[in-house]
């Protein structure tokens, strides 16, 4: 029993460890998802072993004590709650099963809300007045940061109507703001906040209220202290009050009467939260009608008639075991954080990306450390800071490669630029591997029957030196036979494969070349506009340049590939080989009058019913257009997995529609 004792007062401690840094220095030691993990193992054993159960636990209070205060402390007149919550839907079905348990007979309507990532805030209007706003703190007291609250344009100092109440919300940071602070931060080197809401907490705790200003944090309101006093009877219409008063609320009120629509509008959301300005991390379910909250009642630190749905974490903690440099086709060189293996978003991970060796020293990421790492839906995992409160001195810094890990070249840091390069292009074995595979994939020669191992093997046995000695290769049919794993059917597809391929047309065989910053789209406008390789290779940047759709960037990345002899050469092999560079003008059906006629779009990352190329397939035979890049002229962004830094820039813009694949589907049904 003791050691059951231990354990609890073990984890007391840590999440008592954890509450401080939260509430207090606005930083977290571990991801929200691991916090509550360690908080309902607490729970779980408390209720094991209530002989054990104390008022003073962590699991019996909301927040953190504001003893230490700067700001005036102020009793709240009706305490603060938490939330209870859950990653999982059946607990959703659960809770609402037990408030139609206790008060059985009803026809029961739910509300559901966004669950905003933020701080809360108590704010009182006395006839209509502004008068007070006050932190959460301990639920039962809080901190008085009227001051600052007044320097926030969207919380409004006159009601449009002259009434006395309280109203409860959440004070955020816009993503577009958090960006911004970031920026700034980072110009002057100033520390970067981890996330909005640490960046959220940090400023409305400061005492400068000018600085409040300047960051442009916002407020969204959920709840009306003593409503039912007021005489309201559905929390629905507490937040059309809330409105009429000219308050913002969190602008969804859905009401849902059955687990089934509950599921889906959940569901619904958790991909649709990625086109708000702010962070969501979950769904709130209340009980609508308010004359029965006190018959469901409450727990010392949360109402038994809400519960909050969080989604799957985006963020969580690891260890980085190690960095491995990359080199990529082009000669990039990029530092790869191995982890221990940890899931996030649903997927198993153990690389991360750490883009390049100017963020591991502006983050200063050491070896050994415990880092945040983070993969939203749409992006590769990242690692986004170290703790650097869970260092134990052991930890070792990263220095930067001087020579190529493939190939031992020195290595080079071009002007302006924080990309290390290898220069040796023709030479370096992994920049010459990673040509070929680039040159023989789908979107390019559309070669099956090369994987990566089965290129490195030819490699290494001098049967190819570059990817235009893959049309030589039925000369070694009886080899190849020979070879592991690869036998006569394998050998017999894939030259005929290969065979196949000559017959691609001028974009995809220009888009193989892999000329740096000619995509697909790219390749498609430069192989049509120019006609032929010769003419291509015989144009200058300006003529390039004069082309819709190119600009400076690819321009000089052109002409710097054609006015190489080694690629010049590469080119004429491929074509002493039949492969054609020329365009052959496709039968194109008329576009005037179509669904999408007019409408530009752009589609990123890995979709999961369609390839890539079928989507810009029927974005065209609707008659929009495929753009290659995020510009002010991109209509839509159809985004799937790992969308990366495209969908960054586009909500970025504002301007541009972020659709998923579903909703492009439905809108060409
Ligand atoms: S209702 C008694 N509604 O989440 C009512 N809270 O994890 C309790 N939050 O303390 C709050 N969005 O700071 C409510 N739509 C929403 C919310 C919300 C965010 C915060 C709030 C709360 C915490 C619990």
């Amino acid at each position: 029993m003791d050691r059951i004792k231990e354990k609890i007062d073990h984890l007391r401690r840590e999440i008592e460890r954890y509450n401080y840094f939260y509430y207090i220095r606005n930083e977290s030691l571990v991801s929200d998802y691991e916090y509550d993990q360690i908080l309902k193992k607490l729970n779980k054993l408390e209720e094991e072993h209530p002989q054990y159960k104390e008022e003073t636990s962590p699991t019996e209070r909301v927040g953190y004590s504001v003893k230490d205060t700067k700001f005036q402390k102020v009793v709240h007149k009706k305490p603060m709650l938490s939330l209870n919550n859950t990653y999982n839907i059946g607990e959703v079905q659960a809770f609402m099963e037990r408030v139609e348990k206790a008060v059985p007979g009803r026809t029961l309507d739910y509300v559901l809300e966004l669950k905003l990532d933020g701080l809360s805030i108590s704010i009182q209007y006395e006839h209509g007045v502004l008068t007070r706003g006050v932190t959460r703190g301990d639920g039962e007291i809080g901190e008085d940061v009227t001051e600052n609250i007044l320097q926030i344009d969207s919380i409004p100092k006159y009601l449009k109507k002259d009434m006395t109440l309280e109203v409860r919300g959440e004070i955020i940071l816009p993503l577009s703001n958090f960006d911004k602070l970031n920026k700034e931060r980072e110009a002057k080197g100033e520390e970067l906040f981890a996330n909005p809401r640490n960046a959220a907490s940090g400023t409305l705790r400061q005492l400068d209220s000018s600085i409040v200003k300047e960051r442009g944090l916002d407020a969204h309101f959920y709840f009306i202290v003593d409503g039912e006093v007021l005489g309201i009877k559905k929390h629905s219409d507490s937040i059309k009050i809330l409105e009429e008063l000219g308050l913002k609320t969190t602008g969804v009120t859905e009401i849902i009467s059955n687990i089934e629509t509950m599921d889906e509008r959940i569901k619904y959301w958790e991909t649709h939260r990625e086109n708000l300005d702010y962070e969501t991390d979950g769904m709130v379910i209340k009980l609508n009608e308010m004359n029965l909250w006190e018959e469901v009642g409450y727990t010392s630190k949360s109402p038994r008639w809400a519960i909050a749905f969080k989604y799957p974490p985006k963020q969580v903690t690891t260890n980085l075991l190690g960095i491995t440099w990359q080199v990529g086709r082009t000669g990039k060189v990029t530092p790869v954080a191995e982890l221990e293996e940890v899931e996030v978003s649903g997927s198993r991970v153990k690389r991360a990306s750490l883009h390049n060796y100017d963020e591991i020293v502006r983050k200063d990421i050491r070896v050994g450390d415990r880092v945040f790492i983070e993969k939203a839906a749409e992006i590769i995992p990242q690692v986004v800071m170290a703790v650097k409160e869970a260092r134990k001195g052991t930890e070792q810094k990263i220095s930067a490669p001087e020579f190529c890990p493939e190939c031992g070249k020195k290595l080079m840091k071009e002007e302006g630029l924080v990309d290390l390069k290898c220069p040796n292009h023709h030479n370096c074995p992994a920049q010459v591997q990673g040509k070929i595979e680039y040159f023989v994939s789908r979107d390019a020669m559309n070669i099956t029957g090369l994987g990566g191992k089965v290129i490195e093997k030819l490699l290494d046995l001098d049967f190819i030196k570059d990817a235009s000695d893959i049309y030589d290769l039925w000369e070694c049919k009886d080899e190849l036979e020979k070879l592991e794993k690869m036998g006569k059917k394998s050998v017999e597809n894939l030259l005929n494969s290969i065979e196949t391929s000559k017959e691609r047309e001028y974009s995809k065989t220009l888009y193989a070349l892999g000329i740096p910053y000619v995509g697909k789209v790219m390749a498609a406008t430069l192989s049509k506009s120019s006609g032929s390789i010769d003419i291509l290779s015989a144009m200058t940047a300006e003529e390039l340049e004069n082309i819709e759709g190119v600009g400076g960037k690819v321009a000089q990345a052109v002409c710097e590939y054609f006015r190489n002899e080694r690629n010049k050469g590469f080119v004429e092999k491929l074509r002493a080989h039949g492969i054609k560079f020329t365009y052959e003008k496709e039968e194109k059906i008329e576009n005037s009058e179509k669904l999408l006629t007019g409408k530009t779009f752009l589609v990123t990352g890995t979709l999961a019913k369609h390839k890539r190329s079928e989507i810009q397939e029927m974005i065209e035979t609707n008659g929009g257009q495929n753009l290659s890049g995020v510009s002010k002229k991109l209509n839509y962004l159809i985004v799937g997995e790992d969308a990366g830094s495209k969908l960054e820039k586009a909500k970025k813009l504002g301007t541009v529609k972020i659709l998923t694949e579903d909703e492009f589907l439905a809108m060409i049904k």
